[in-house]
């Protein structure tokens, strides 16, 4: 494979766009990055004097404070915009706040909201290099980095790898940009929740689809669950969310049918005892937390490689 130096676009957008060639050359930067965050001084001045925007217009913990510490780690000012605090409650368009505070001389806008595009959107009128952190619905191409490299870092390559998805795939960016990202990578990608949070288009792109949990885990090396996304939901998906626990949580029980050293991932937050039990939430199975440390070290590699 062509080893690649730079990303093409000015923006990171969705792994959709992204080549496997540049999947790998992020990966690498992160890997390489990652040993900063275990100095006792854990800065470097590579983006002095640049200057990153937040704007998330919905909730986020690890996004947010992980694009915030990467961006702190390697020396970059950080300004923040929230929807409950900003002149948007004042009827302010997102393009009209960015462009605003653009003017201000920003290298880099990071936006969350709940619009499928609004990334997209700000990238075609910035000249600030625009990072998805998550559009409504679409995708969410850092949490697919920072996925991929816990998976390499576990399992070498993505190569073969068998890979299930578990839960509300209908409202997930998540499993999008997963889905994408895996399938680029190599790797055999399932997907397994009730059929009405399975859209019918995903079957068409080359996934597998189960609707029977104990089934889908049986070769399985990764159980990859979902959130199940309530606040996107309209009612009656399915029928309670007891039968939801019933059918398609992750217990010990069902893990009996996995493979034994089959891995947990999660990309937060967790509703526990609804998408998985506390005990594989917090079991040496779990890649969870890994997930969360690798979330700054790519986030400070698509800062560094879109400098
Ligand atoms: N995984 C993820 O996007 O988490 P947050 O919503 O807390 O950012």
């Amino acid at each position: 494979m062509a080893k690649i130096t730079e990303l093409k676009n000015k923006d990171l957008l969705g792994m959709k766009e992204l080549s496997r060639e540049e999947i790998e050359l992020i990966c690498e930067t992160a890997e390489t990055l990652k040993e900063i965050l275990e100095r006792p001084i854990k800065t470097v001045p590579y983006l002095r004097g640049k200057t990153a925007c937040f704007l998330f217009f919905e909730p986020s913990t690890r996004t947010l404070n992980s694009f915030s510490l990467a961006a702190k780690r390697l020396s970059c000012d950080i300004v923040s915009v929230s929807a409950s605090s900003s002149s948007a409650l004042k009827g302010e368009t997102l393009l009209d706040t960015a462009k605003n505070i653009e003017a201000m001389k920003t290298n880099f806008v990071v936006v969350r909201h709940s619009v499928p595009g609004s990334a997209h959107l700000l990238a075609r009128q910035l000249s600030s290099s625009v990072i998805n952190a998550g559009d409504g619905t679409h995708e969410h191409p850092t949490q697919a980095l920072l996925d991929i490299l816990t998976i390499k870092e576990h399992f070498g390559d993505l190569e073969r790898l068998k890979i299930l998805i578990v839960g509300d795939i209908e409202h997930s960016r998540v499993a999008r940009s997963n889905i994408w990202a895996m399938t680029k990578l190599g790797a055999e990608v399932s997907l397994c929740g009730p059929p009405t949070l399975i859209p019918y288009s995903i079957a068409q792109i080359g996934v597998k689809v189960y609707y029977d949990l104990k089934e889908a885990v049986k070769d399985k090396d990764i159980i990859y669950i979902l959130r199940l996304q309530k606040e996107r939901q309209e009612k009656g998906l399915f029928p309670s969310i007891r039968e939801y626990i019933n059918l398609y949580c992750i217990t010990p029980e069902v893990l009996k049918y996995a493979k034994p050293d089959a891995r947990i991932m999660h990309p937060g937050p967790v509703n526990r005892g609804i998408e998985l039990t506390p005990e594989i939430a917090d079991s040496s199975k779990s890649l969870i937390l890994g997930q969360v440390l690798n979330g700054v070290a790519i986030r400070m590699a698509i800062f560094y490689l879109l400098k």
